[in-house]
């Protein structure tokens, strides 16, 4: 039987916190981490190792190069430079460092015959899912980022907490950017097929001030980044999730950074949307009916996202 193998590149809280997740959640049944950090790999690789005797799966633990990431299922890209974001809180001043830096060894990923999904965390992460998946040229869909399905787990937990409902009845997304730019969707927002609108008619939980949950959920990444400056948890746990609907083949919606080919009116940009994803990751964009004010937005994100591109782009 074949076992489970997921590549992570860069491991810094982050990606730290996505092995684990893989390892404690009985994701991956092999961990292949690669950083150009040394002492920092080793240290990661020892302590995930010293953990799994007393982990309910098995899972083998192992440091390894961009050359062995060839027959690996599924690689989670998250490199990054976290402290770039203690000046603007802009996830767009990583660009400088990131960029160059997933450039400097998607070639080497491509040349070990990586065949497999991947999943980019690294920010911003729009921009690094459309340069890893144009350095790595597989089909569309096998290069997505975990875009606004991260700022969705902070809505769906804003949400919860405000209607007492459980996040797992409840749909909703965060669109567009995952940066400043996104938005919520709150004309597809529903309870188990009960909408928010008709809920709100008779119930005054319902009733509550959407901007201000919109805004804790945009926030919530930098409530997080303020006390602790990195974020961990949330991220870790979307990317992990990610990878166990792609592993199982799930085909579960989930909104995910995806290339528009003519879907909601855009093309060759890479935006938070829902996604059907499984084993070929991200196999089909689902396409919302936005009211007017909505489809402005994702208009606006699309356009930051391409201006940023056009800015990488310029720069090579
Ligand atoms: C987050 O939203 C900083 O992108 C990271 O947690």
């Amino acid at each position: 039987m074949k076992t489970r193998k997921v590549g992570i590149i860069g491991l810094g809280h982050v990606g730290a916190h996505v092995a684990y997740s893989l390892a404690v959640q009985g994701i991956a049944d092999e961990l292949v981490l690669v950083d150009s950090n040394e002492k920092k790999v080793e240290s990661e690789c020892q302590d995930l190792r010293d953990s799994v005797a007393y982990l309910p799966h098995r899972v083998t633990v192992n440091i390894g190069t961009y050359e062995d990431l060839g027959d690996c299922d599924v690689i989670v890209n998250s490199i990054g430079k976290i402290e770039i974001l203690r000046a603007n809180q802009d996830r767009t001043d990583e660009m400088k460092f990131t960029v160059p830096a997933v450039n400097s060894y998607v070639g080497r990923v491509k040349a070990s015959g990586f065949d497999g999904v991947v999943v980019n965390i690294t920010n911003p992460c729009d921009v690094v899912t459309q340069q890893l998946a144009k350095g790595l040229g597989l089909p569309r869909g096998r290069v997505f980022g975990t875009g606004t399905g991260l700022d969705t787990s902070r809505l769906l937990s804003a949400l919860a907490r405000q209607t007492g409902i459980d996040h797992k009845s409840i749909t909703a997304y965060m669109l567009g950017e995952h940066g400043n730019q996104q938005f919520a969707a709150w004309s597809n927002v529903s309870f188990r097929g009960k909408s928010l609108e008709e809920w709100a008619k008779t119930d005054e939980r319902f009733r509550f001030d959407r901007d201000a949950l919109q805004k804790e959920s945009i926030r919530g990444g930098w409530v997080t980044f303020s006390g602790k400056y990195c974020t961990e948890y949330g991220i870790a746990t979307t990317a992990a999730r990610m990878v166990s609907i792609v592993l199982h083949d799930e085909k579960q919606i989930m909104p995910a950074s995806a290339e528009l080919c003519g879907e909601y009116g855009e093309k060759d940009v890479f935006v938070g949307v829902p996604c059907v994803i499984g084993k070929n990751g991200v196999e089909e964009v689902v396409e919302l009916s936005l009211n007017e004010r909505e489809k402005e937005e994702l208009k606006k994100s699309c356009d930051v996202i391409r201006g940023n591109i056009k800015m990488v782009e310029e720069k090579k």
